[in-house]
């Protein structure tokens, strides 16, 4: 057959998502330092708890919403390598014996359990400061430094005492009680969401002035980072190691108050349901360009891992 009169043939969501995994992935692969640099065991133990693994659910955040306003790839890169070393740093301390007290973690042992728990903690310290360098970095790929230092705000925000780490020391506090809804979605908000939101604001922020979509992104991130943590309430539930990676059916096991612990199964997948319609109408609004938002909007919700 003659290719004269091919017509182009939209990229379908899962070759998108597979192919900007890998992007991620080599991107994160030149971040990190060597195996070998001293000191070594550091670098080592970075490496496992980053590279090869995890859905990349907020790097797909940030090239999504990058492409919906034009940004230079490579300040994206930066950005989704930033949002993935404070996440994966922040799950290495989520499953620390004085947090959550995990074993496994992305379907191989936990970092702590394979390092130890000083590097564990220390493989947490060095990713936060790298995911900094990596944010920085977009000033030299294509973004005016006066944005840059507004993305590295917020990524402090998402990420600090307001944001996940503030959220982890409410899960920390609320274990045994039974929280309102109000206070549990502030709690999910922070802990999870937070991160969620900064890394569709930072995909735009790579680009043109969002202008009146940036009202829209807001609340697409805000719907999608709630989400986020009610589905994966009720995968703690109904998933289990195989298919999760990670312990399943510990959050009754650590008396977490959860979506499903305090409203029950069927209204939790009925609030999942509702917040994907409301990332759904964020996208209508943003047009056409928005689809691969839709398109994750819908992964977070429907996904069995
Ligand atoms: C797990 O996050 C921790 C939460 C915020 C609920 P993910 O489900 O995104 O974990 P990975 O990155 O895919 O391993
Ligand atoms: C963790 O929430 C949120 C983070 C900021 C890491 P969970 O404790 O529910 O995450 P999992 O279930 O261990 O992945
Ligand atoms: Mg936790
Ligand atoms: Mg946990
Ligand atoms: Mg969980």
């Amino acid at each position: 057959m003659p290719a004269a009169h091919s017509v182009p043939v939209a990229e379908s969501f899962p070759d998108w998502s597979a192919r900007r995994c890998d992007q991620v992935e080599r991107a994160l692969h030149a971040l990190l330092p060597p195996a070998d640099a001293v000191p070594a065991r550091l670098h080592e133990a970075m490496r496992y708890a980053v590279l090869g693994g995890g859905k990349r659910v907020r790097p797909l955040l940030v090239y999504s919403a990058g492409e919906l306003v034009g940004a230079p790839e490579a300040a994206l890169d930066a950005a989704a390598c930033a949002v993935e070393c404070i996440h994966a740093y922040s799950l290495v301390h989520d499953d620390m014996p004085c947090m959550d007290d995990d074993v496994l973690r992305r379907g191989k042992p936990t970092v702590h359990v394979a390092f130890g728990e000083a590097n564990a903690m220390l493989v947490g310290d060095a990713l936060q400061a790298l995911a900094f360098a990596a944010i920085a970095s977009a000033r030299g790929h294509g973004v005016a430094a006066e944005s840059v230092v507004d993305m590295t705000v917020a990524l402090a925000a998402a990420a600090g005492s307001q944001g996940m780490a503030g959220g982890q020391a409410i899960d920390l506090d609320a274990v045994g009680q039974v929280l309102d809804r109000a206070s549990l979605a502030d709690m999910h908000q922070r802990k999870t969401g937070a991160m969620l939101s900064v890394s569709v604001l930072l995909g735009a922020a790579c680009g043109q002035q969002a202008g009146g979509r940036a009202s829209w992104l807001a609340r697409y991130g805000h719907a999608v980072g709630l989400a986020f943590q009610v589905v994966d309430d009720i995968l703690d539930v109904t998933g289990d190691a195989a298919s999760l990676g990670k312990t399943a059916g510990k959050d009754a096991d650590h008396g977490k108050p959860t979506y499903v612990s305090i409203l029950g199964l069927d209204a939790s997948r009925h609030l999942a349901a509702e917040l994907l319609a409301q990332a759904r109408e964020a996208v209508a609004a943003l047009g056409p360009g928005a689809g691969r938002l839709g398109d994750i909007a819908e992964l977070i919700v429907m996904r069995q891992s």
